[in-house]
């Protein structure tokens, strides 16, 4: 049996679901999308997803085309059926069709949406134990990086020359201040302190930065929200990176050099396993 998945309100096969050459998603990345975690099955934040979902709705002007209560019943469905107990569940809606290729919105929107899930792949030991590398570059997207949207060209060239360079991450500077990663969020520990940049418009809200903040409050490590310029994440003791499917990698190079000593710091190793004791007793944990 091929995975289900679930496009404009019928679950279907994916071998056989289809999207018309003309939808706006297709020709003109013109939609926006949401990645959530499921733990055993269970949906990790969907009320804080969806709330995202909402968000960047709003910021490219689409409706939403189911309220949070269909949303929610559809990713639990698809949680339940899918195969896997740990998943990856990936939510699109775009601007729809259109009739003839016109920039400007359709007089009458039919948005398309689709919900799919995927096994999810935590990162290997390896990668937490010895820490990834790094590179950096000028943050070139748009300036409503707040809004999760399917034009992800940028993010994608981004990412790419970290793997041209063998590297995991990219770690993006804008105007001489730490903004993101091009598919993470990015944290630097500096003097035992965590510091995180201030979520605006040029960077996406993540959940995963909610949750490290999180832990770091509940645990009594020192953390601070504010702007870091690019002299202090080069100059950190510890860089991490963070995301919905990743959780939470120390970065130990940044552009070939090494980052405080060049090894996971203490910092990193206490976080990680407050966020592994974190998974375990309320990720996976009954609703
Ligand atoms: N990306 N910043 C960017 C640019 C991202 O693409 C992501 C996640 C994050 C972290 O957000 P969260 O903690 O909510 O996953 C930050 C997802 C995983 C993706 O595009 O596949």
């Amino acid at each position: 049996m091929s995975a289900r998945v679930f496009l404009n309100g019928q679950w279907l096969d994916a071998a056989e679901a289809r999207i018309p050459v003309m939808d706006r998603g297709f020709l003109f990345g013109d939609g926006v999308y949401e990645v959530i975690p499921v733990y055993s099955r269970r949906p990790f934040r969907l009320e804080q997803h969806l709330q995202r979902l909402q968000h960047s709705l709003d910021g490219i002007r689409l409706a939403n085309p189911h309220d949070i209560e269909a949303w929610t019943g559809f990713v639990n469905r698809l949680a339940a059926e899918a195969e896997w107990e740990d998943q990856s569940i990936y939510i699109q809606v775009t601007r729809g069709p259109m009739a003839v290729r016109n920039h400007a919105f359709p007089a009458v929107v039919t948005p398309t949406s689709v919900i799919l899930a995927e096994p999810m792949s935590t990162p290997q030991p390896a990668q937490r134990e010895q820490g990834i590398a790094a590179v950096s570059a000028a943050d070139i997207r748009w300036l409503r990086c707040d809004l999760k949207t399917t034009s992800l060209l940028a993010n994608c060239l981004l990412r790419q020359m970290a793997v041209d360079a063998g590297c995991v991450e990219t770690v993006l500077f804008r105007d001489g201040f730490l903004t993101e990663g091009s598919a993470s969020s990015i944290f630097v520990v500096k003097d035992g302190r965590l510091l995180a940049p201030i979520q605006n418009h040029l960077m996406l809200p993540g959940i995963t930065y909610d949750v490290i903040l999180e832990l770091a409050a509940r645990h009594g490590m020192p953390h601070e929200v504010r702007d870091i310029t690019e002299a202090e994440t080069r100059g950190a003791d510890e860089l991490w990176m963070c995301s919905s499917t990743k959780e939470v990698l120390p970065i130990v190079t940044l552009d070939g050099k090494p980052v405080g000593g060049g090894r996971p710091g203490p910092q990193f190793a206490a976080m990680y396993a407050w966020y592994q004791a974190f998974k375990v007793t309320v990720m996976r944990a009954a609703a």
